[in-house]
C-alpha cells in the first residue's frame, strides 16, 4: 500500500426530506447572498425549486439557471459575472453533476480577475486563490461530485473537455434519494455506468490494496444490483438511495487510498462528449468493455480473475472467469437499455479518431501512467472496436 493523505470536509445530510428543515441554516451560516444555480428546468418540473425557495425566503438569492450535461465555460462565465456582482456568500447547486461542476469553477471565480476558463486549464491556479462555499442538493446519482474537489468543464470553441479540482469539496451536500425518482431512464443508466466506471477505474491499479478492493467490489455489487431495480421502479426508494449513497462512496477519495490511481476510459470519453456531447456514462458504457478486452493479458489476468469472482460471483479457472466477467459487464451495460456502440450514440465514422485519441493521450498521460499504458494507435483501435459489438455475445 502507498503512503496516503485522506481528509474530505464535505458533511453529508442523507434522507428524505431533510432539505425542508436543514437547507436554510446549511446555506444561512455562510452568508446571506446566495447564488443558487441549477439546470435546465428539472427542479422546477419536480416543485423542488419552489422547495428551496420557500426555504431561503428570507435571504437574498440570485440566479443561474440553464447549465447544460457537459457543462459549457460560457455558464461559468455568467456565474463569475453574478457572484462578483452581486459579492455572493455562498453558491447553493441543485442538479445533477454539470450543475456542480460548474457551482465548484464558479466558486473560485469569484477570486479570480481573468477569463475562468484559465482555472480549468490549470488547476493549479485554484490553489493560489480563496473559494466560496459550495452547499448542493444532488439530483442525479452519478458523478461523485458531492463529495470531491473535482469539476469537468467543456470547452466547445476548442472541442476540450477538461477536469479541474479546486482546494474544497463541496461544503455540505444533501442527499435526499426520492429527488432522483424523477430521473429518466436513460439518465438512471448512465449514472450508474458512470459509478461502476468509477470503480473499474480504480479497481484496476498497479498498486491495489485488499482494504480499497474490498469496499469497491461491494460498492459494485450494490450498483450492479440496484440499477436495474431502479430502472423497473423508478420510486423504489432503497434502489434509489444505494445508488446515491455508491455514488458518493465511489469517488470521495475513500477507496482510491494507497493506490497508484491510473484512469483510463474516462480521459478517453471525455474525448467523445467534447467533440460529439453524448451522455458521460453512456460513452463510458461502450468504452469501458472494449477497453477490458484490450487490458486483458497473461499480467492482468489474475485481477480479472478476481474481479470476476468477487463482482460478479463467477467460478472456474482463471482464464474463464477472466472473459466471463468482461462478458458479464457487457451483457449488464447492454440490460440497461443504453447503445453499447458509437453509431449507436450517432458516431458513425472515424473522422475524430485519430485528434481524440492524442488528446485522450496527452491529457490522461496514458502512456505513462494509466494501469496499461496506452499509445494513441492503441486508442484509435478502442474506437474501432467500438463501432460494432463484435467481440461480445449478443
Ligand atoms: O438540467 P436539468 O433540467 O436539471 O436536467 C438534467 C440533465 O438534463 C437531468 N436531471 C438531473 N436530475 C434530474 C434530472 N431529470 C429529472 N429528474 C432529476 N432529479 O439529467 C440530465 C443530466 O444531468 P447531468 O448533471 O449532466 O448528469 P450527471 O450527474 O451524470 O453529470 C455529468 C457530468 O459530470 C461530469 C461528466 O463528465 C459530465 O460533464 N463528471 C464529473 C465528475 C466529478 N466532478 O467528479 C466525475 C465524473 O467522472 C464525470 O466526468
Ligand atoms: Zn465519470
Amino acid at each position: 500500500m502507498n503512503n496516503f493523505n485522506f481528509q474530505n470536509k464535505t458533511a453529508i445530510r442523507f434522507g428524505k426530506n431533510v432539505i425542508d428543515t436543514e437547507l436554510h441554516d446549511a446555506v444561512a451560516q455562510f452568508g446571506q447572498r446566495v447564488l443558487l444555480v441549477f439546470g435546465g428546468g428539472s427542479i422546477k418540473q419536480s416543485g423542488l425549486y419552489d422547495r428551496v425557495r420557500d426555504a431561503l425566503a428570507d435571504l437574498e438569492v440570485v440566479e443561474l439557471s440553464g447549465i447544460a450535461p457537459n457543462p459549457k465555460i460560457d455558464s461559468v462565465r455568467a456565474g463569475q459575472d453574478l457572484v462578483k456582482t452581486h459579492d455572493i456568500d455562498v453558491v447553493l447547486a441543485v442538479g445533477g453533476g454539470s450543475v456542480i461542476d460548474a457551482a465548484k469553477v464558479i466558486a473560485s471565480s469569484k477570486f479570480y480577475d481573468a477569463d475562468p476558463w484559465d482555472l480549468v486549464v490549470a488547476s493549479s491556479k485554484r490553489y493560489e486563490i480563496a473559494q466560496l462555499p459550495v452547499v448542493d442538493i444532488l439530483t442525479l446519482s452519478a458523478t461523485g461530485t458531492e463529495m470531491n474537489v473535482g469539476s469537468v468543464i467543456s470547452n466547445p470553441e476548442t472541442n476540450q473537455k477538461l477536469g479541474t479540482g479546486g482546494p474544497n469539496s463541496p461544503a455540505v451536500s444533501f442527499l435526499d434519494p426520492t429527488l432522483t425518482f424523477s430521473v429518466s431512464p436513460w439518465q438512471t443508466a448512465a449514472g450508474a455506468i458512470d459509478i461502476f466506471s468509477h470503480l473499474t477505474e480504480q479497481y484496476f491499479d498497479q498498486t491495489p490494496n485488499d482494504v480499497t478492493s474490498g469496499m469497491m467490489a461491494g460498492l459494485y455489487r450494490a450498483v450492479i444490483k440496484n440499477a436495474p431495480i431502479a430502472l423497473a421502479n423508478p420510486n423504489d426508494y432503497d434502489a434509489r438511495a444505494a445508488l446515491m449513497w455508491a455514488s458518493t462512496m465511489a469517488l470521495n477519495g475513500l477507496v482510491d487510498v494507497g493506490n497508484t490511481n491510473g484512469w483510463t476510459v474516462h480521459p478517453i470519453e471525455h474525448e467523445l462528449s467534447a467533440y460529439y456531447d453524448i451522455t458521460h456514462g453512456v460513452g463510458l458504457g461502450i468504452m469501458t468493455p472494449r477497453w477490458m478486452q484490450r487490458s486483458l493479458s497473461a499480467e492482468t489476468q489474475p485481477r480479472f480473475a478476481q474481479f470476476g469472482r468477487e463482482v460478479w460471483g463467477l467460478t472456474g479457472d482463471d482464464a474463464t472467469v477472466a472473459q466471463g466477467a468482461i462478458q458479464a459487464t457487457f451483457d449488464w451495460i447492454k440490460s440497461l437499455n443504453v447503445p453499447t456502440t458509437l453509431p449507436g450514440v450517432g458516431i458513425t465514422d472515424d473522422t475524430h479518431f485519430d485528434a481524440m485519441a492524442n488528446s485522450a493521450v496527452t491529457v490522461g498521460h496514458l502512456d505513462q501512467a494509466a494501469y496499461v499504458t496506452l499509445q494513441p494507435q492503441d486508442v484509435v483501435a478502442l474506437f474501432q472496436a467500438a463501432m460494432t459489438d463484435d467481440g461480445f455475445v449478443k
